[in-house]
């Protein structure tokens, strides 16, 4: 039988006055029967709908994928559900009317995990669409829609996928969210800054479009606030509903510019990390990650690698948690020898041993590794040679850089594509083993992601840039707009192309393309288009 529709038929409906009396202290979310720590509530009955977050799905596999939802009848003070468990329903359907159900199940959302649900669904067929959704009680959530990646090995024709990242809810609308849901993308892949920790915008940005509500971020329920925040905008949640996505981190889902164990601000380390723990159980809680993802103490396992049959090998790195602390006091600066000291790390070694080992056997067409921060360097010894390189990207770890490139080069894994965000600006172009020298040789393209909206409206260009491009050839493409990358994969090219807008202060703005680069399969480098 339907469990789904059993559940109407059974429910057992009280009179609100019923209903508030067995709340209690719950607020908005009441229940059918009364709560002990220990039950889990089969047939919950809401007064106001718990699926405010919406729904999202992630890292597709051949046979599987992750679907998620967070009960959050209150979603901006704490979520406002009773603490204990409480039953949702889902049912994944290979139609988006439901007609034809593949598969349907119940999980459990608990308190200690903020009444998340991850569905890790598995023995689906490769390559396909579904649609799922969840129901708590009465209450059925939105649709979203879902993929499946390719049969291990198989031969895809096309793979399209979004790059997007750095969306800050304060300095615009989240269109670009919008555009990304309407492309119905294969994946979208997030380069991480998803939420900001901060209180206003520390005067960096243009006027805010709308305020953070509450100070800095520290507990997890200020983190849990703050992603609630994020996603009462309609468009985060439509991006979300049309594709799985597979999330990375970067910085600011805990504090800006961390580095493993230390904050930017030099708290003791075994305070800072009381605040991580916090900030990477939100995280866990808020993303559609598998259970090998849930955090352990401080640490959690984000680094992990999909495959999307014989066409894409994506590794998804973590560059925050491992690294080592800033070089030379962080911020930018000239180059200096703490920056290019081998002894450092960027990934760690345990992660940096399984990327390497990845692609000593990588053997799909592409080899893409999604991050967060830009590897190619940048350098802007025109505008300041004290501020000539970002300590806080790969330009303040060269040795680990070095040793990446070299690995690259060294297991000749087919057609490497970096990605990464961060930097608030488009950016595509050639990975050179040696900067300084730019005939040496281009063993990959990285392609990175400007902002959802972090910076405002934005522009063509920066008088920076006008600047430095100069001493940085191997930057073919750049943009200060604010949007996202689409990817076309296939066997003979990687096509990026660079979406823009010209306001994200106002909202709905129209969406175009700014500039494309294209890679040859078998050839290293990229062109313009
Ligand atoms: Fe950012």
């Amino acid at each position: 039988m339907d469990p789904i529709r059993a559940y109407d038929r059974s429910v057992n409906r009280l009179s609100r006055r019923e209903l508030l009396k067995i709340a209690g202290s719950v607020g908005l979310a009441a229940i059918a029967r009364p709560i002990t720590a220990q039950q889990t509530i089969a047939r919950p009955v809401f007064m106001t709908f718990p699926f405010t977050l919406g729904v999202a799905s992630g890292d597709p596999l051949p046979n599987g994928i992750v679907l998620w939802t967070r009960l959050a009848p209150q979603p901006l003070d704490g979520g406002g559900m009773p603490m204990t468990n409480v039953d949702v329903q889902w049912e994944l359907a290979a139609d988006r009317t439901f007609r034809t159900v593949a598969q349907r199940g119940t999980a459990i959302a608990r308190p200690e995990l903020g009444h998340s649900v991850h569905v890790e669904v598995e023995g689906l067929q490769p390559g396909r669409e579904y649609w799922y959704r969840f129901r708590a009680g009465d209450e059925i959530s939105q649709v979203g829609r879902t993929k499946t990646a390719p049969a291990a090995g198989a031969a895809v024709d096309q793979l399209r996928f979004a790059v997007c990242g750095c969306s800050h809810y304060e300095t615009g609308y989240f269109t670009a969210y919008r555009a990304i849901a309407d492309e119905q993308f294969d994946f979208v892949f997030h380069t991480g800054d998803y939420i900001y920790e901060g209180r206003g915008h520390g005067g960096r940005s243009p006027a805010a479009v709308r305020e953070h509500s509450g100070q800095e971020i520290y507990t997890v329920v200020d983190y849990r606030n703050r992603y609630a925040q994020y996603k009462s905008d309609p468009h985060l949640l439509a991006a979300h509903a049309s594709a799985p996505f597979v999330v990375s981190w970067d910085d600011h889902e805990v504090d800006n510019d961390y580095a493993g164990d230390r904050d930017e601000h030099d708290t003791p380390s075994e305070l800072f990390l009381l605040r991580r723990a916090a900030a990477y159980q939100a995280y866990y809680e808020t993303m559609p990650l598998r259970r090998r993802s849930v955090p352990t103490g401080s640490s959690m396992l984000l680094y992990r690698r999909l495959q999307f049959g014989g066409l894409v090998d994506l590794s998804v790195l973590d560059t925050r948690q491992y690294r080592s602390k800033q070089a030379c006091g962080g911020g930018s600066k000239a180059a200096c020898a703490e920056a290019i000291d081998p002894g450092r790390t960027m990934l760690g070694s345990e992660q940096e041993k399984w990327l390497f080992e990845n692609l000593a056997n990588a053997r799909s067409t592409w080899t893409v590794l999604g991050q967060q921060v830009p590897t190619f360097a940048r350098d802007a010894q025109k505008i300041d040679p004290a501020t000539r390189f970002p300590m806080d990207k790969w330009d303040g770890y060269v040795g680990a850089r070095n040793r990446l490139y070299a690995r690259l080069k060294e297991t000749r894994a087919p057609n490497p594509v970096l990605l990464s965000g961060d930097v608030h600006q488009h950016y595509g172009g050639d990975l050179k083993l040696d900067y300084a020298r730019p005939d040496s040789e281009t063993i990959g393209v990285e392609f990175t992601n400007t902002a959802i909206t972090s910076g405002g409206d934005g522009a063509d260009t920066t008088p920076a840039w006008e600047q430095i491009k100069s001493d940085n050839p191997h930057i073919k493409y750049h943009s200060s707009r604010r949007g996202y990358i689409a990817c076309t994969a296939t066997p003979a090219s990687m096509r990026a192309d660079f979406k823009v807008l010209d306001r994200v202060t106002v909202p709905d703005q129209p969406v175009r393309i700014g500039g494309s680069l294209i890679v040859e399969a078998g050839r290293r480098g990229a062109s313009t288009t």
